[in-house]
């Protein structure tokens, strides 16, 4: 494997050659090394954080003073991958200033390569000033938890003709105001790989099918951190939480029984 930093040129010849790409949500420094070293293409500050690490149960609470703090956190922990922060909640709505800022947050003071934001026509003049101001622009279409007050559960989303040209027309116009990739996410697998046809930059698929450019996952989903949660798109590669309890259960046990530490373990 290449050790050179990956780029958004890197990801667009990786299409190009029809290379899948890899990308995955890391939250920490050891999290994030470790996702480096194995390889892995784009690690997402994904604001899933709210979810997967605060304990919220969406990702609408999650503040921009959140993500930083966990932006910073991942950067020191990536040497290759390109590292990417989700722009949280209202962060990129309420004016063009207002979202150069707070972007430039996460990419000067956090370290993020580029921001993720979720929406299509909607947010395009936001876009058009990130990427004017030298900010790389993930788009993010389909499944946008962002909007989970209003589309009012975690379903399969533009599963009707109309709701499908929409999130075509979306993505066409995400790629001309310069986003480098569209993650794609709860669409139905045709119209994932329709989009990725259609466009000239990677598409980036969850719950969107074999077919899309490149697959994201949680990582706490594909670890299997959470006893009992598994979406239909996820594929648990491993049982950590079972790892995890039988761990802890015998350090408690083993400090009862007094066999912990044992002599190799006190000066
Ligand atoms: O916040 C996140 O982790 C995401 C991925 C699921 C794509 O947006």
């Amino acid at each position: 494997m290449d050790k050179k930093q990956i780029s958004i040129l890197n990801l667009k010849k990786m299409k190009q050659e029809k290379q899948p790409i890899t990308m995955l949500t890391a939250y920490d420094y050891i999290m994030a090394s470790i996702l480096d070293e194995a390889g892995v293409d784009i690690i997402l500050v994904g604001d899933s954080l709210g979810n997967v690490v605060l304990g919220y149960e969406s990702t609408v609470p999650v503040k921009l003073s959140d993500m930083l703090h966990h932006v910073k956190a991942v950067a020191r922990g990536v040497k290759r991958a390109l590292v990417v922060a989700d722009m949280p909640f209202l962060t990129y709505h309420l004016s063009l200033k207002d979202t150069l800022e707070n972007a430039g947050k996460l990419i000067q003071d956090g370290g993020a390569k580029a921001v993720k934001v979720e929406g299509g026509s909607q947010i395009i003049e936001d876009v058009r000033a990130l990427v004017n101001a030298g900010i790389p622009v993930m788009g993010h279409l389909g499944l946008t938890p962002q909007f989970i007050y209003q589309i009012g559960s975690y379903k399969v989303q533009a599963d009707t003709e109309q709701e499908a040209q929409q999130l075509m027309e979306d993505a066409v116009k995400l790629q001309e105001a310069g986003v480098f990739a569209i993650v794609l996410e709860c669409v139905p697998a045709e119209l994932a790989a329709k989009v990725t046809d259609m466009l000239d930059i990677p598409t980036i698929g969850i719950g969107a099918g074999v077919n899309c450019d490149g697959q994201v996952l949680v990582t706490h989903d594909l670890l299997g951190f959470k006893a009992g949660f598994k979406p239909k798109f996820v594929k648990q590669y491993a049982n950590l939480h079972e790892e995890m309890m039988k761990a802890v259960k015998s350090y408690c046990n083993e400090v009862r029984e007094r066999k912990f530490p044992a002599k190799e373990h006190s000066f």
